[in-house]
C-alpha cells in the first residue's frame, strides 16, 4: 500500500524535504501498523533530516521525518500482545526510521501505548519523547521524590513542562527558568521559583539543587555544576559525543535519551488520565503545510508549545 510521506533523499538542509510516495513493507512480528490521525513535530525532525544521527541512521535513502503520533492500529504482527486492531494509540518510532508525518506508519509495538482517554489525538501525540525522556531524567538516571529540590533550565519548553509536571507529581519542589514572556505559563504549570534566563548568574539568588535539569542543552556544565549540593546531579539530554565521554569520569554528570524512558509510556498515559500531566499544544496543522511549519519552527519563528499535523 502507498501512502504520502514527507521525506528526504540526502541529509542536509531544509531544501532536501519533499512530499513523497511511499510504499509500506510487510508488516514484521513485533511491529504494528497504524493510522495516523495526529504527528506532532519535534527538535529531532530537523537533527535526523541535518544528519545528526548518521551513524546510526545509515545511508539508504529516501527516510521519512516525524517522530511522536498518535493513531489507530490498523494491523498487528504475530508477536505482539496487548494491543489490538482498533485500539487507539499514541507512540514513536525508531529513531533509526523516522516517518510519522504519513497518514500511516509502521512502528515497533514497544514504542507504543494506549492512548489516554481524556485527551485528544492531537494533545496525546505532544507526549511520546518529551514525556519520556522526562521520565528516564527525572525517575531513572535520578531519583526525584518529595525532598527534593529541581531546576529545570527551560521550564516551558515541550519536555520542560512535562518534566516540571512530572516532579511536582512527586511532591518535589521546583525552579525553573524561562525567558520573560513565558512566566505566566511558568506559574500556571506550579513553578515553585522562576528565574529569568537572561539575567546573568540568576541561580546565585536560590539555593542549592538535588537535580539540575537542562531540557534546553545551552547551560554550560560548569554552571550547572555550580548549581548543586554535593551529591546532586546535572542531567543533560542535549549530549555531544566529547560530553558523553568526559561525563564517564564525572559523577555529577547524567545523560539520558527518551528511549530509557519509553518502557514507561503507559505510565504516562496513567498519569494523564489521573489529571496530574497536560501536554503543551501550540497549534494544528495540514499535512500539506508541514514543510513549511518544520522550517519555521527550526528557525525559532514557531508558536510555544507543540505544533501538531491532524490527519
Ligand atoms: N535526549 C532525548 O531523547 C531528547 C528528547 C526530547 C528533546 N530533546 C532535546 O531537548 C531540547 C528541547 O526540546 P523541546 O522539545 O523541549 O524543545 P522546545 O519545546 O522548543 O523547548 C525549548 C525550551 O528551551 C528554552 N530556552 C531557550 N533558550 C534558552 C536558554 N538560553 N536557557 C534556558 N532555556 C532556554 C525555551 O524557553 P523560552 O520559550 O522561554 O524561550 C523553551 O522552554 C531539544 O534540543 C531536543 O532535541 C532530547
Amino acid at each position: 500500500m502507498k501512502v504520502n510521506r514527507i521525506q528526504f533523499s540526502n541529509y542536509g538542509s531544509a531544501s532536501e524535504m519533499y512530499i513523497g510516495e511511499y510504499g509500506l513493507p510487510q508488516l514484521k512480528a513485533d511491529e504494528v501498523q497504524i493510522s495516523v490521525k495526529a504527528a506532532a513535530i519535534n527538535p529531532l525532525d530537523w537533527k535526523q533530516r541535518r544528519g545528526d544521527m548518521k551513524l546510526i541512521m545509515g545511508k539508504k535513502f529516501p527516510k521519512g521525518i516525524g517522530n511522536d503520533f498518535a493513531g489507530i492500529v490498523e494491523a498487528v504482527g504475530a508477536n505482539v500482545q496487548n494491543i489490538k486492531v482498533g485500539d487507539e494509540v499514541f507512540g514513536t518510532m525508531d529513531v533509526k526510521k523516522p516517518g510519522a508525518f504519513a497518514s500511516k506508519l509502521i512502528t515497533q509495538s514497544k514504542f507504543i501505548a494506549k492512548k489516554p482517554t481524556n485527551i485528544s489525538f492531537s494533545e496525546a501525540s505532544c507526549l511520546p519523547i518529551g514525556a519520556t525522556v522526562a521520565w528516564a531524567a527525572l525517575f531513572l538516571k535520578t531519583k526525584v521524590h518529595k525532598n527534593t529540590r529541581v531546576l529545570i533550565n527551560g521550564c516551558t519548553g515541550a519536555v520542560g513542562s512535562l518534566a516540571v509536571q512530572l516532579a511536582k507529581e512527586k511532591g518535589a519542589w521546583v525552579a525553573g527558568t524561562c525567558s520573560k514572556t513565558e512566566t505566566e505559563e511558568a506559574k500556571k504549570i506550579g513553578v515553585d521559583k522562576i528565574f529569568d534566563y537572561n539575567e546573568p548568574n540568576y541561580w546565585k539568588k536560590s539555593e542549592l539543587f538535588d537535580v539540575v535539569f537542562d531540557t534546553a542543552g545551552l547551560m554550560k556544565q560548569t554552571d550547572g555544576f555550580s548549581m548543586l549540593k554535593p551529591n546532586g546531579k546535572f542531567v543533560d539530554i542535549n549530549p555531544t559525543p566529547k560530553s558523553m565521554l568526559t561525563g564517564l569520569f564525572k559523577p555529577k554528570y547524567k545523560f539520558t535519551f527518551a528511549t530509557a524512558g519509553m518502557k514507561h509510556l503507559a505510565d504516562i498515559a496513567e498519569l494523564v488520565e489521573k489529571g496530574k500531566l497536560k501536554p503543551r499544544i501550540g497549534k494544528e496543522i495540514n499535512f500539506e503545510n508541514t514543510i513549511d511549519e518544520l522550517i519555521k519552527i527550526e528557525n525559532g519563528k514557531g508558536v510555544k508549545g507543540r505544533t501538531v499535523i491532524v490527519f
